[in-house]
């Protein structure tokens, strides 16, 4: 194999990227760009992957969620603090109901850039280039607004880093605190049919709680009781803006991208004598990759020799997203593929982007059922395989929004359009994503009890 360096990707077949009209323009951004100071700092990056290594060994649970596309139009601290309560809420079901530590990680503080499936759209008879995520380009059905603008990177970078601080001060300053655990619960989820069994659940936590206070263990003595580990990751799609943040480790020599803790290739993008693959076997960082139905086992072995040619534990996170109904097909030849090479792999599973459908009403979306359904086979196939499916990836949001049909509010194709906010692909509310934290709970309590 060629040697690699940050910029070693250009020579290689690329997909999915804009083309900006003014080089020199784009020069001076990126120039900018590596100058502006790191999002994340090696050390975080080595603890995450130590983290991930327990959840390969079967001793955690991976739970990485956030929007589909951050936006700059959305970028507001209740959105943040939202779907970081979202997220703390189905942390402590897991952990709690399914007696397993729980690792966070946000597709937050950099998810801006969006593969698409069509370079155009087209509307009553206009085309325009598609949107490409707030980094690239804008979202306005308008010819300006589509093209794509270098300087939107600095924007990026800029609300990558107030959310990040917005997020460490979360993780640190209180709010995740495990007596606050009746504040992560968000106001319409309080309407729900799953308010008693959160409830009941958060009362019996602080019955524990406190029993162990009168035992001398409490928050104000115990950090991990206080404080709590957050992560963000994102596709690794725009690499002009990925190769500005990556850094050579003063401590080690070895190379980290800086601008998140974890970073994923999708599965438009992960041909192996391409691009992308090419970026992420240099960098440190663990890394995830998204094995749609598509995804052949000889394919995914020469990929993961590719980039983790050490098999070094936790630094791989394989990402299935097949579709409820193609998972019980697909998955066990991948399974049994990295079984018999001896890979170390974390499995995780995407239950969104196999199941998008259009509804009735016209609107992109994915029903709950499915949701669930994919889950569901995907535990059910690593319970069939003697392996360990230990994670989950999932497009949420904090908001009450109604972009997936179903869930315990029965949301339809006609409410669909009361509140559908999302920039790109439609994500569960928090009332949803609670329902999927309860059947994961489950499932993990099931393969302790196996
Ligand atoms: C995504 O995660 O938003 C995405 C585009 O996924 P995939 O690459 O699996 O289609
Ligand atoms: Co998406």
């Amino acid at each position: 194999m060629s040697t690699w360096n940050p910029s070693s990707w250009r020579d290689f077949p690329i997909k999915q990227q804009p083309t900006y009209s003014d080089a020199d323009h784009l020069k001076r951004v990126t120039q900018k760009l590596r100058e502006l100071p790191p999002l994340v700092f090696a050390g975080e990056v080595r603890s995450l992957k130590k983290q991930f290594s327990d959840v390969v060994e079967g001793k955690a649970f991976l739970l990485q969620g956030g929007d589909c596309a951050e936006s700059f139009s959305e970028f507001r601290a209740d959105n943040i603090r939202d779907t970081f309560k979202a997220m703390m809420q189905m942390a402590v079901v897991m952990t709690f109901a399914g007696s397993s530590p729980v690792i966070k990680v946000g597709r937050m503080g950099g998810q801006f850039a969006k593969p698409r499936s069509s370079d155009f759209e087209e509307i009553n008879g206009v085309k325009l280039p598609s949107y490409r995520g707030d980094i690239i380009n804008g979202v306005d059905f308008t010819e300006e607004a589509r093209i794509p603008n270098p300087d939107r990177m600095i924007q990026a970078y800029n609300q990558s880093s107030s959310t990040l601080n917005l997020l460490r001060a979360f993780a640190n300053g209180g709010l995740a605190d495990l007596s606050e655990v009746n504040r992560w619960n968000l106001d319409f989820v309080k309407d729900s049919p799953l308010k008693e069994k959160y409830e009941d659940m958060a009362n019996r936590i602080h019955e524990s709680l406190s029993f162990m206070e009168a035992c001398g263990v409490s928050s104000k003595n115990y950090r991990t009781l206080r404080e709590t580990d957050f992560y963000t990751s994102h596709e690794a799609l725009l690499l002009e803006y990925e190769e500005a943040f990556t850094r050579q480790d003063s401590i080690t020599g070895d190379w980290y991208d800086t601008s998140a803790h974890m970073l994923w290739i999708g599965d438009r993008t992960r041909g192996l004598d391409e691009a992308h693959i090419e970026f992420m076997r240099g960098i440190k960082n663990p890394i995830g990759v998204k094995a749609g139905p598509t995804m052949e086992a000889d394919e995914l072995i020469k990929l993961i020799d590719a980039v983790n040619p050490e098999n070094e534990s936790g630094r791989l996170n394989v990402i299935v997203r097949m579709g409820a109904d193609k998972v019980g097909d697909h998955l066990p030849a991948l399974i049994r593929a990295v079984e018999r090479e001896g890979k170390k792999v974390l499995w995780s599973c995407d239950p969104m982007h196999g199941n998008t459908i259009k509804s009735s009403t016209g609107y992109k979306t994915r029903p709950v059922e499915a949701v669930l359904g994919e889950m569901k086979n995907f535990f059910a196939v690593h319970k069939s395989e003697g392996t360990y499916g230990g994670g989950v990836h999932l497009e949420m949001t904090g908001k009450n929004v109604t972009e997936c049909t179903g869930g315990a509010f029965n949301i339809s194709d006609e409410d669909l359009k009361s509140r559908y906010h999302t920039h790109c692909d439609p994500r569960l509310n928090a009332d949803q994503a609670l329902e999927l934290a309860f059947l994961i709970a489950d499932s993990l309590k099931d393969a302790k009890q196996a």
